[in-house]
C-alpha cells in the first residue's frame, strides 16, 4: 500500500487524511489489516507516536477497529455509509443518492478547526432534525407528539395574552438560566411528574435537548475521555461526543435498557448518556436493580450520569417511572427533558437539571453559547404548566396512546404473527418492529414496497453504529389513530410479502 503525505497540516492530520482516503476510495477494503504503526512509521519516516495518534482517530471515528494483539483493521461499516442511513432518514429519499448526503471532501480555503473537520468527518454534511413529509395516507413517523392531541389553542391564546402584556423587562436579555416563572413551574412539575428532586435554580433552561447534550459535553468531557453510550442510541449524543474528540464506548442494549455488566466492561468512564425511561429507540425500561447499580458504580468512578427523559411522560402498565435523578443521593446525574415530544420540537425549550455545585459553570457554558433562550415563549410555558393545562393534556394523550398501543400490537399479531417481534411499547410513543426473516439488506425495498401503499415507516438501522443483519422499524403511533394504524401494519404485511417473494 503506497501512502503519501502532501506536506499540508500537522504530520498526524496528514497520516489520518492519507490513510482515510485510501479507505474511502476502496484501497484498503472493509476488514483489511492496516500497515502495522512501526511499519507506516518507518515508511512514512515519521515517528511511530504519530502514526498511533492517527490510528487513534480513525478507530474514535469508526473508520477503523483496533483489535488487541492483531492490529487495526478497516471497519466494516463506515461512518460514511453508516450516515447515508441516517440522512436518508433525516433527509428524505432524495438524499439517497448520494447527491446531497455524506461528506464534504471539498476543503475550504478558510481553514476550519480542529473541532469543523472533527465534526465534517463524523456527521452527514447536512445533518438536520427535520424529517421530509411525505405524502403518505399513514405515517409511522416518530420524533413527535401527534399534533392533533396537542392543546395548541390554548397554547396560542396563553402566547397572545403574554405579548400584548410584555414588560420592557421581559424585552431585554433574560437572565442567563432562563425565566425564574419557568423555572419554579418545572421544578414543580419534574418533581410531581417525574421524582425529579431539584431546586429551581437549579433548572437551566435550553433550546431542547439537544442543547443540554451539547452544554454537557462542553462542560464535563475533555478531548480523548471515554465515555459510555447506548448502543443503539440516539444519534444526536453519539454525534456530539464524536464531534468533540470524546472516545464512545457503546454499551449494548438488552431488552430493559443499559446492562450493568456490559457497562462495567466498558472500564472507566467520565460520564454515562442513558434514556432509562424508554431506552431509544429499543424502549426498554431500566429496572430499579440497574438504576442503583448504575448510580452505584458512577459514584464509584466518579463519573456524571446524563438522564435523556425524552418521552418519560407516557408509561401504560403502572405509573410513569420515576427518574434516576430523584433516586441519586450522590448528585452525579443531570436530568434532561424537552417539550419537543410534549408540546412541539419547534418552540426549542428543554431543561437540564444540574447538581447544585454545577450550576455555575453550567449557566456560564450557556451564557457564552447564546445568552439565552427565548423570554416570552418561557412565559407562555410557565403559564401552561402553572394554570394545569401541561398535566391534564398528559393525562388525556396517555389515555389516547394506550389505545393506539393497543391497536399496533393488535395489528401486529394479527397480520405479522411468527413473522415478527414487536418490542418497546411499554412506554412512549414508538415500538421497534423486528422482521427476523428480512435481511437487513432487504429493508430499504419493504420501506419502498410500503411507501407504494401510502405508508411510511422508518428503519432502526441509524440508530446503529453496528446494525444488526435484520430488519427493523422504528413505528410512532403518536399521531395515528387505531383504524389507520390497523390498516398501516395490513400493508407492511403486504408490503413484506411482495419483497419477500411470498405474494
Ligand atoms: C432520544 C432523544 N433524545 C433527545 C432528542 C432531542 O430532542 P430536542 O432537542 O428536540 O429536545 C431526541 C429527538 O429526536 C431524541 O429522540
Amino acid at each position: 500500500m503506497l501512502i503519501t503525505l502532501d506536506g499540508r497540516e500537522t504530520l498526524q492530520r496528514q497520516v489520518y487524511r492519507a490513510v482515510r482516503a485510501q479507505i474511502l476510495a476502496g484501497q484498503l477494503g472493509p476488514g483489511t489489516r492496516l500497515p502495522t504503526t512501526r511499519g507506516l512509521s518507518e515508511q512514512l519516516g515519521v515517528s511511530r507516536n504519530t502514526v498511533v495518534a492517527a490510528y487513534r482517530q480513525l478507530t474514535d471515528e469508526g473508520y477503523a477497529v483496533a483489535r488487541t494483539g492483531s492490529g487495526s483493521f478497516v471497519a466494516n461499516t463506515l461512518p460514511e455509509q453508516h450516515l447515508e442511513g441516517i440522512s436518508a432518514q433525516l433527509l428524505g429519499e432524495a438524499a439517497s443518492d448520494g447527491s446531497q448526503a455524506g461528506p464534504d471532501t471539498a476543503e475550504p480555503s478558510t481553514p476550519l478547526s480542529t473541532r469543523a473537520r472533527r465534526i465534517g468527518a463524523v456527521a452527514p454534511r447536512r445533518l438536520g432534525w427535520e424529517m421530509p413529509r411525505h405524502p403518505v395516507e399513514i405515517d409511522f413517523r416518530y420524533g413527535e407528539p401527534g399534533f392533533a392531541d396537542v392543546p395548541l389553542e390554548t397554547w396560542w391564546r396563553l402566547t397572545a395574552r403574554r405579548a400584548r402584556r410584555a414588560t420592557a423587562r421581559q424585552l431585554g436579555y433574560g437572565p442567563r438560566a432562563g425565566a425564574p416563572e419557568l423555572q419554579r413551574a418545572l421544578a414543580g412539575y419534574l418533581a410531581r411528574a417525574r421524582g425529579v428532586r431539584c431546586t429551581p435554580g437549579q433548572v437551566l433552561i435550553v433550546h431542547g435537548t439537544q442543547q443540554a447534550i451539547d452544554l454537557t459535553i462542553r462542560t464535563l468531557v475533555d478531548p480523548g475521555d471515554p465515555v459510555a453510550v447506548e448502543e443503539p442510541g440516539y444519534f444526536g449524543i453519539t454525534y456530539a461526543l464524536l464531534a468533540h474528540g470524546a472516545r464512545v464506548r457503546l454499551i449494548a442494549v438488552d431488552p430493559q435498557g443499559m446492562p450493568f455488566d456490559g457497562l462495567v466492561a466498558a472500564g472507566a468512564v467520565r460520564g454515562i448518556f442513558v434514556t432509562p425511561s424508554h431506552q431509544f429507540p429499543t424502549g426498554g425500561i431500566l429496572p430499579l436493580r440497574r438504576r442503583l447499580a448504575l448510580l452505584e458504580h458512577a459514584a464509584h468512578m466518579g463519573a456524571f450520569v446524563f438522564e435523556d427523559d425524552y418521552d418519560g411522560e407516557y408509561r401504560y402498565d403502572g405509573r410513569p417511572i420515576e427518574s434516576l435523578q430523584g433516586l441519586d443521593p450522590a448528585g452525579r446525574v443531570l436530568y434532561a427533558g424537552s417539550a419537543s415530544k410534549l408540546l412541539f420540537p419547534a418552540l426549542r425549550i428543554g431543561w437540564l437539571v444540574v447538581p447544585e455545585e454545577l450550576v455555575d459553570p453550567f449557566q456560564q457554558a450557556k451564557a457564552l453559547c447564546d445568552t439565552g433562550s427565548p423570554g416570552l415563549d418561557q412565559l407562555v410555558l410557565a403559564d401552561f404548566i402553572e394554570e394545569g393545562h401541561l398535566e391534564r393534556y398528559i393525562r388525556r394523550a396517555r389515555l389516547c396512546h394506550a389505545a393506539r398501543r393497543e391497536a399496533l400490537a393488535e395489528a401486529v399479531a394479527r397480520y405479522l404473527g411468527e413473522a415478527a417481534h414487536l418490542e418497546g411499547t411499554g412506554a412512549g410513543v414508538h415500538g421497534l418492529l423486528w422482521l427476523p426473516d428480512v435481511p437487513a439488506d432487504r429493508q430499504a425495498e419493504v420501506r419502498r414496497a410500503c411507501a407504494r401503499r401510502s405508508v411510511g415507516v422508518y428503519p432502526v438501522r441509524p440508530h446503529y453504529r453496528n446494525p444488526p443483519p435484520r430488519a427493523g422499524f422504528v413505528l410512532g403511533f403518536a399521531g395515528l389513530e387505531p383504524p389507520a394504524i390497523t390498516e398501516g401494519i395490513a400493508r407492511l404485511a403486504q408490503a413484506i410479502d411482495e419483497v419477500m417473494g411470498h405474494a
